[in-house]
């Protein structure tokens, strides 16, 4: 069975409370729920993290090789800044699906840079919870 590793960045524990009128009103465990439905009926198996550390989500995907098939993540408030992310993404050579909960370029100029988007395979952005339902998709389809 393929295994695709998920990765929620920072601040997204607080997802349901954070800005909803922005990212809604689901809660971070009622999304996981959602994404492990969804790839249980298409036979994957998936890990979910979520981590606010920059440090953390690097060894996790410079630990990704060999364990899992592809990555899908939404790289939160690192997306503008991280090129220790983004050199991680690359260094895997694993497909990666990079997904925003927002469409980040509808909102403030500092968003509207990914330095993630380079390394990603593609991106998915503005389609609210279902941006990881899409990603989730889409790495399937690279994996299969
Ligand atoms: C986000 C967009 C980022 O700009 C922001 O910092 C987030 C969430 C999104 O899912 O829309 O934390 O990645």
């Amino acid at each position: 069975m393929k295994k695709i590793l998920i990765i929620h960045g920072p601040n997204l524990n607080l997802l349901g409370k954070r800005e909803p009128e922005v990212y809604g009103s689901l809660s971070l465990d009622e999304i996981n729920g959602r994404i492990k439905a969804l790839a249980e009926s298409k036979k994957v198996s998936v890990d979910i993290v979520q981590s606010n550390s920059e440090g953390e989500i690097v060894s996790i995907i410079g630990s990704s090789p060999g364990k899992y098939d592809a990555i899908v993540i939404n790289p939160a408030a690192y997306t503008h800044t991280s090129v220790a992310i983004r050199d991680a993404i690359s260094s895997t050579g694993l497909p990666t699906v990079e997904v925003h909960i927002s469409n980040i370029y509808k909102r403030e100029e500092f968003r509207r840079k990914s330095l993630i988007a380079g390394a990603a395979t593609g991106q998915i952005s503005g389609f609210g919870i279902n941006s990881y339902l899409l990603g989730l998709l889409a790495a399937i389809d690279l994996v299969k």
